[in-house]
């Protein structure tokens, strides 16, 4: 069938890709020019495992096409994803003009067809009626307007919607339930995954609700960290005994500095927003944000606990992107470490092996940037680690001793085993678990 996708981000461009990797016609539209002119290039322009492959390849079987204005995408395709930021405004409610813009404008387009309207960004409750009273007042042509929210990670993307736990469809037509399924019938033929057919309110919170638990999940078992740091209990052996428990499950129950992305900290401030407007109450999320923005704070603690003053120290910081597997630099929890070193006056060192390019627009000019991990460590007082890189966890403990000028690593994604650095000779100190030193 032929499909839209409004909006070419990390879930746009991953949903329109894969749609025509399992046959469909595609046509993408980005209203940002430098973004539809790589796209019209050819070029992906954010790291994503695999992506690449699949836009080149199905623009050159013709099931790929894009274009820069709205109005062939509508008149071509029968279901269109609607796929553009909600970002945050500054009290934490999600920031839905776009979608209203976007909605504003399809009304222009819409020609007397019936169209599905595919709200696939991460929206508060309510947004699809919203979008369909204000799409109903401009134009007579007949559309649905759905909720099928993505559970896409960064980093495993293409995979993710591939073969996805679950597809949810949130509608209230036949008429559009059968083009969704339509859509989706590939991937849940070669996925064998569950679809979910419900209304929309219910479709638009399984997304808010599930991305809120697993925010909560992480903070709370950070949360635990704060406790063991107190008592010399370790945090890792926590979670695996909880974990063995299947209603608990070991998933997310990796303590660190705290989660950031493009998602949980917008959606958990969205979805507190909708609580305590509705409900008068937010404070379960609020403690879930609140847990969360400590990460970076604690470990500073920790390296000032080694290092006594900061200033004119020479840190390695190994990390900048929110996760491994991906370039994306949002609320990654980095910026507030190096802020805090920076106005400790301390020389900031920092590595990752793809984000630099787009840490450098971003960061201070006062940060040097290191050809590799090692090169970072060279003569450093202190290495910290803030992005959990499988290539970080490769270094060898006895190589890490003999680049630092002092045998210290702090570690806030817990990726070496203690005991290790320790027959290393280095002082290493992670979240959640006993300090081992080497003096
Ligand atoms: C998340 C959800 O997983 C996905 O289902 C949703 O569609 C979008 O948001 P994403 O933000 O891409 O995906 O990455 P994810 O792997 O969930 O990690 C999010 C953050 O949590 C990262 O900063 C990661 O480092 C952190 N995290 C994750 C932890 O700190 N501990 C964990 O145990 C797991």
């Amino acid at each position: 069938m032929k499909i839209g996708v409004i909006g070419l981000g990390h879930v746009g461009l991953v949903s329109a890709a894969c749609f025509a990797e399992v046959g469909h016609h595609v046509i993408g539209m980005d209203h940002m020019p430098e973004r539809a002119q790589d796209l019209l290039d050819g070029r992906v322009p954010f790291f994503e495992p695999g992506l690449q492959e699949l836009v080149t390849s199905n623009i050159q079987n013709g099931r790929l096409r894009f274009e820069r204005e709205l109005r062939p995408v509508v008149d071509e395709a029968e279901a269109i994803f609607i796929c553009v930021g909600t970002p945050s405004l500054p009290s934490g409610e999600a920031d839905l003009s776009q979608i209203e813009a976007l909605a504003t404008e399809l009304a222009g387009c819409l020609d007397g067809s019936y169209r599905v309207l595919v709200e696939k960004s991460t929206v508060p409750v309510n947004t699809g009626h919203q979008m369909s009273r204000t799409i109903s007042r401009l134009t007579d042509s007949p559309f649905d307007v759905v909720s099928n929210p993505e559970f896409l990670r960064e980093g495993s993307a293409v995979e993710d919607t591939l073969s996805p736990d679950r597809i949810v469809v949130g509608g209230s037509s036949e008429r559009a339930f059968t083009l969704m399924r339509e859509a989706f019938e590939p991937i849940v033929q070669r996925s064998g995954c569950k679809m979910i057919e419900t209304d929309v309110k219910t479709a638009e919170l399984i997304k808010h609700a599930s991305n809120a638990f697993l925010a909560t999940k992480i903070s709370f078992i950070n949360h635990i960290a704060e406790v063991c740091d107190k008592t010399g209990a370790n945090v890792d052996l926590v979670a695996d005994g909880m974990g063995l428990d299947p209603r608990i499950s070991r998933e997310f129950l990796d303590a660190g500095i705290g989660y950031g992305g493009s998602c949980f900290p917008k959606d958990v401030a969205a979805f507190a927003s909708v609580a305590r407007e509705l409900t008068g109450d937010s404070a379960l999320l609020e403690a879930v944000q609140a847990i969360n923005a400590r990460g970076p704070k604690r470990l500073i603690e920790r390296l000032r606990s080694e290092l006594w003053y900061l200033k004119g120290k020479r840190i390695a910081v190994l990390g900048l992107s929110f996760k491994p597997g991906t370039d994306d630099l949002r609320d990654s929890p980095a910026f507030a470490v190096i802020e805090e070193l920076l106005a400790s006056e301390a020389h900031v060192c920092a590595y990752d092996p793809v984000a630099m390019p787009a840490a450098k627009e971003r960061l201070s000019p006062a940060v040097g940037f290191a050809t590799s991990a090692m090169d970072a460590l060279e003569d450093a007082h202190a290495a910290v680690i803030v992005t959990a890189w499988p290539e970080f966890a490769e270094l060898d403990p006895v190589e890490i001793r003999l680049a630092l000028h002092l045998p210290i690593v702090v570690d806030g994604r817990n990726i070496f085993p203690p005991e290790r650095m320790q027959e290393a000779g280095l002082t290493y100190l992670s979240m959640g678990r006993p300090p081992v030193r080497s003096d």
